[in-house]
């Protein structure tokens, strides 16, 4: 038996998605959600429910009663994100689950010197505690999602350009879609205990690739502005961004200058069988038409 936690999330429900598409009986999925009003389309699909929170641990312990194999999404609880997902694996142990797939976080820079160290530090850690949990594991080292870019972009990017202080940076921007099917195909497939998988991209992207591709998609012109960290915070402030949005949005744009998310790894393609959609397939997909 297969658990998926954060299934009412995006990550979690392609997995699901990809499971079935791949043919794996539903009754042999089963969904950790903490709210069952979201869960109706999965229960509808055959979808074992259950109920659970990362913040209850007799939830969980009950939850990953007779679950083989687990697949761990990531909290999206900064703050608490630690604590909780070192429960899971108390539990998941407790209850004698044979391998957990965490889906963690590519990273060079592992100190606190990283622009985005408060984002790294807890997978990290879960990471370290996993290890030494016992429990036969599989780390998915997620490059960004491409999914992100259109959040850091705005909504008016066709209108004013892309305005992110990631200079020429490269990342190997990897649709979560993609990434989804790669957990389906461990969580389906045969001897992935105990190792590491850089989940990335085989190319690698600079803003302003992305720029021109939209440009060319789009007919519209479309430049790439590289603003100071100080200018492009206050013009998001000034647009009435919450300030804690600006400064994560600002640290993963230096992260992305800094190189932390340039890849050089066919790990995600040989998982998958074929190369993952490039950061064109995806621009189009959402941006076509506009
Ligand atoms: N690689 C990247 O670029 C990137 C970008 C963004 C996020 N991430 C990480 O990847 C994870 C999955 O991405 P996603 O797009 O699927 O995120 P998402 O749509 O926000 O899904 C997060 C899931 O976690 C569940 N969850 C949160 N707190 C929980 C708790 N206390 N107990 C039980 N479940 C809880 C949520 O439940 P509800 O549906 O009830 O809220 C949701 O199902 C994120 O949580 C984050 O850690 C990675």
């Amino acid at each position: 038996m297969i658990l998926i936690t954060g299934a009412t999330g995006h990550f979690g429900k392609a997995t699901i998605e990809h499971l079935l598409k791949k043919g794996t009986p539903p009754h042999t999925i089963a969904a950790l959600v903490r709210d069952e009003a979201k869960a109706t389309e999965l229960k509808a699909k055959g979808i074992q429910i259950r109920k659970g929170d990362y913040n209850d641990y007799a939830s969980l312990q009950s939850a990953f009663t007779g679950i083989d194999t687990l697949l761990l999404v990531s909290g999206n609880d900064l703050h608490d994100r630690l604590k909780q997902q070192e429960s899971a694996v108390n539990a998941a142990r407790e209850a004698g689950v044979k391998h957990i797939i965490y889906t963690s976080f590519v990273r060079k820079n592992e100190t606190d010197t990283s622009p985005i160290a408060m984002v790294g530090k807890s997978h990290i850690e879960t990471e370290k505690f996993i290890k030494a949990s016992g429990i036969p594991y599989t780390i998915l080292l997620n490059n960004l999602y491409t999914d992100m870019l259109p959040i850091f972009f705005g909504e008016q990017v066709l209108n004013t350009g892309i305005f992110l202080p990631a200079g020429s940076g490269k990342a190997a921007y990897t649709t979560r879609n993609d990434m989804a099917e790669a957990a389906a195909n461990i969580l389906t497939g045969q001897g992935h205990e105990n190792k590491t998988y850089t989940i990335a991209n085989t190319e690698n992207y600079t803003l302003q690739d992305a720029a021109t591709i939209l440009q060319e998609i789009t007919g519209k012109p479309v430049p790439y502005v590289n603003p100071t960290v100080a200018d492009y915070t206050n013009a998001l402030t000034q647009a009435g961004v919450p300030a804690e949005y600006a400064s994560i949005f600002a640290s993963f744009s230096e992260a992305i200058r800094q190189g932390e998310f340039d890849a050089s790894t066919t790990d995600l393609e040989k998982l998958l069988g074929r190369k993952p959609a490039t950061l064109r397939d995806y621009l189009t997909s959402v941006y076509s038409g506009k």
